[in-house]
């Protein structure tokens, strides 16, 4: 087994590493002096099970980093190849939901089939049906295995879980009925990309803390448009887990100014130097990734580490 980085996530890829017990291996990466990317395996990785540990957040050089990578490592022989990708970016376009747009999702998935994958292990991806983009092996992990146990240690008293919208009903559900609490739902409409309306909250949340769940926050418009019906409506304190932290366009100065007093994110995408936030709370993703690839490279059960967790 071994484990190489691309460059979108070092961090993590360097925390699944220690987790195993062992290193992030040696590779290079380099541009050419027009910015196309160079890389290179420096060690043998002949007859290798070999993980590449690259989220595919914009800018969308880190999904041809990824691709260069596979190609590089099926000319070189690898046994089998498994992208992990903790954030699966272009995962939002997953259907045609008006005419003469594209299916990226679908389309990542071919680039990647093309390069010469076998394999992808991913988090929460937008939309679980993803995974029937691809002909080969994915396994899915859920963070709700890192976030449920923090929320039930933290004993947030009175407690309604909040789906921002209808797509995380799912979702907001198992915590529901793993923490005990209630559920309400927020109707959210989007006139158009990147702006999020909030037209109704279903479930009484009045008096309560609130526990908002989301696949990922962009640039925040949905969780803080949420927060402040929510509040309107009476919530007590806000609290806001959401898988990926995308933070595009202004999020972060949203969320501060917003009544969520605490984000909680995993560390799928790095948080920038100039993300930091007393609001956020970073809770890493990287023990998960590591023991299941010990469990895919020892051919042992993943769907057993989420027999609590949906
Ligand atoms: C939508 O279906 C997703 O689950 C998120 O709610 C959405 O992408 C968040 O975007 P933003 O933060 O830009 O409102």
């Amino acid at each position: 087994m071994k484990i190489f980085a691309g460059s979108s996530n070092p961090v993590m890829a360097a925390k699944i590493a220690e987790y195993l017990n062992t290193r992030v291996c040696d590779s290079q990466l380099k541009r050419f002096s027009d910015g196309e990317l160079w890389f290179k395996y420096n060690e043998n990785i002949r007859g290798c099970d070999i993980f590449l540990v690259q989220s595919t957040h914009p800018p969308a050089e880190h999904l041809m980093e990824l691709l260069i990578m596979i190609d590089a490592a099926r000319r070189a022989s690898a046994r089998r190849i498994t992208a992990v990708m903790p954030y699966f970016g272009y995962a939002r376009q997953d259907r045609k939901d008006q005419p003469r747009v594209a299916i990226t999702a679908k389309l990542v998935a071919d680039l990647l089939i093309a390069a010469g994958v076998d394999r992808i292990l991913t988090m929460d991806l937008h939309a679980a049906q993803i995974q029937g983009f691809f002909n080969l092996p994915v396994d899915h992990l859920y963070a709700s295995a890192i976030f449920m146990d923090y929320y039930r240690t933290k004993l947030i008293p009175d407690l309604v879980v909040v789906a921002p919208d209808v797509g995380s009903i799912k979702m907001a559900r198992a915590y529901s009925e793993y923490l005990g609490a209630p559920l309400a739902i927020v109707d959210k409409r989007r006139p158009t990309q990147n702006v999020a309306q909030v037209m109704n909250v279903i479930g009484d949340v009045a008096g309560r803390n609130v526990l908002m769940i989301d696949d990922l926050i962009d640039t925040g418009g949905s969780l803080t448009g949420a927060a402040e019906t929510l509040r309107e409506r009476g919530s007590g304190d806000i609290y806001a887990a959401c898988t990926h932290g995308v933070l595009s366009g202004g999020a972060l100065e949203k969320i501060e100014k917003s009544p969520i007093v605490e984000m909680a994110l995993t560390d799928s995408i790095p948080l920038r130097p100039d993300q930091q936030s007393d609001k956020i709370k970073v809770l890493t993703a990287s023990q998960l990734f590591g023991e299941s690839i010990r469990r895919i490279h020892y051919e042992e059960s993943i769907s057993s580490l989420f027999v609590d967790h949906r």
